[in-house]
């Protein structure tokens, strides 16, 4: 068994289209902590049940310093003593056929597949890359500050163990979620394979709900994720295909109901690429093809939104900017229909009276997180001002419960949220997901054409 096969290793290989990114991006990451060890694990799988693991997806940090997926992995940016780092990164070789561990079940590449050898992917990553079975030695003797990000390979710590302080860790995943806040080029494109992967699994979905008789929710998330599938690694979130009243729950993804017509169906979902970087896109949608006029009154009111907020995104402007231009128009609408008594907007805005319908924040940053940079500084981040080369998603809405008694019943069991990703521009935004129609009409006669 261990002789008579043939040598398949690679030896010409060119850098990924990533791998000058990821260089510039460790390089901000160098100059930010000059002098010390930095661990950034990719983590390690987790079991969903006995000996099955759930599909593995590396941290997003580890992704966007290296470009690499591998599981169990770590990316070591070392001090050197000239200055600057070395980047290490630490991944799994081949399986060996002499020893033994090609046929083992446990990371055996008869059972796994092939894995780029280190000498590969050293040419492919453009890093030095070393066996990561010598990382927790080369931890436990390296001198010198260490910071680590926490919580993704206990083995990584467990090799620090009294070496790191959880504050100074704190500040690297801090910063880690900060460098990403404006894409580069790379993420972009990114971005916008994304958003086309994903304006076709909804158009799949129009497609799926055509027929008169109703469509269960689940085959609405398994049309959309077949659609991540073909195009992608994978849904960057579970899918939310809320029909009726479930339009109403923000984060329905349960999907255990059915869209009949005369439903409408809110769809918020978005496709990842193979680098992980993922879509958020909502679409409200009349199952029958037709909103009904409530429907429709209620949907105009967050296109309206929608739009003002949209205008709102634009270099120099606060991030916040959006969200109050986007929630004033839907208090506008609420104190317009009569929902909130003899009460001005001013005094309905004031005192977030709205809010009862309208219950989420407007947007937040996109990028390889659906809720991306989550951990940015309030002041580079929910305080901060937007710069070109920002993502983030605008998605105002309007959610009356089944219960609620304060509206009239017509809107019971109404919910209508319309999201899309803002790219912030030299001189104002492009709306990435503009592939998919937002007016009422538009949404209509899209349906139609799709449905012949
Ligand atoms: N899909 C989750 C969100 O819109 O934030
Ligand atoms: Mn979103
Ligand atoms: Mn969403």
């Amino acid at each position: 068994m261990a002789q008579g096969w043939a040598d398949t290793e690679a030896r010409d290989l060119a850098p990924t289209e990533q791998a000058p990114y990821c260089a510039r991006r460790r390089a901000a990451l160098s100059a930010r902590y000059p002098g010390e060890l930095l661990v950034v694990p990719a983590g390690n799988p987790k079991v969903r049940s006995n000996d099955s693991d759930y599909s593995f997806r590396p941290t997003s940090e580890y992704v966007h310093l290296t470009g690499d997926r591998c599981e169990d992995a770590a990316l070591v940016l070392e001090p050197r003593a000239g200055g600057g780092h070395l980047a290490v990164a630490y991944l799994r070789p081949r399986s060996d056929r002499r020893n033994g561990e090609f046929w083992l079940d446990l990371h055996g590449e008869l059972w796994d597949g092939r894995r780029n050898s280190l000498a590969e992917n050293r040419q492919l990553l453009g890093l030095v890359c070393r066996d990561v079975r010598t990382l927790p030695a080369y931890l436990e003797e390296a001198a010198g500050r260490v910071r680590v990000l926490r919580g993704h390979d206990a083995g990584v710590e467990a090799a620090l163990h009294g070496r790191t302080d959880p504050a100074r860790d704190e500040e690297l995943r801090v910063f880690l979620s900060e460098l990403r806040l404006v894409k580069d080029e790379f993420e972009i494109a990114e971005l916008r394979l994304a958003c086309a992967a994903t304006a076709r699994g909804f158009e799949d979905v129009v497609r799926a709900t055509a027929s008169d008789a109703a469509t269960a929710e689940r085959v609405i998330e398994g049309t959309f994720f077949m659609r991540a599938r073909i195009e992608g690694n994978d849904v960057g979130y579970r899918s939310i295909c809320a029909a009726g009243d479930h339009a109403t729950t923000l984060h329905w993804v349960r999907n255990t109901g059915c869209a009949e017509p005369g439903d409408l169906l809110l769809l918020d979902a978005g496709v990842e690429t193979n680098h992980f970087y993922t879509a958020d896109v909502t679409r409200t949608l009349p199952v029958s093809g037709r909103f009904t006029a409530i429907q429709r009154k209620v949907y105009d009111a967050v296109f309206a939104a929608q739009e003002a907020g949209i205008a709102a995104v634009r270099p120099g402007a606060k991030f916040a900017d959006f969200h109050t231009a986007a929630q004033r128009t839907l208090a506008e609408h609420l104190v317009d229909w009569g929902l909130l008594g003899n009460r001005s907007v001013e005094e309905v805005f004031t005192l977030g009276l709205h809010r009862r319908w309208t219950l989420a924040g407007t947007g937040h940053m996109l990028g390889l997180d659906v809720h991306d940079c989550a951990l940015a500084p309030t002041d580079a981040y929910v305080d901060g001002t937007l710069e070109p080369g920002m993502v983030l998603t605008v998605e105002p809405g309007l959610y009356f419960q089944p219960d609620d008694l304060t509206v009239p019943q017509e809107y019971r069991g109404t919910g209508v949220r319309i999201e899309d990703d803002i790219l912030v521009t030299a001189d104002g935004n492009e709306n990435m997901s503009a592939g998919l129609p937002r007016s009422a009409d538009e949404v209509e006669a899209w349906m139609a054409g799709l449905r012949g």
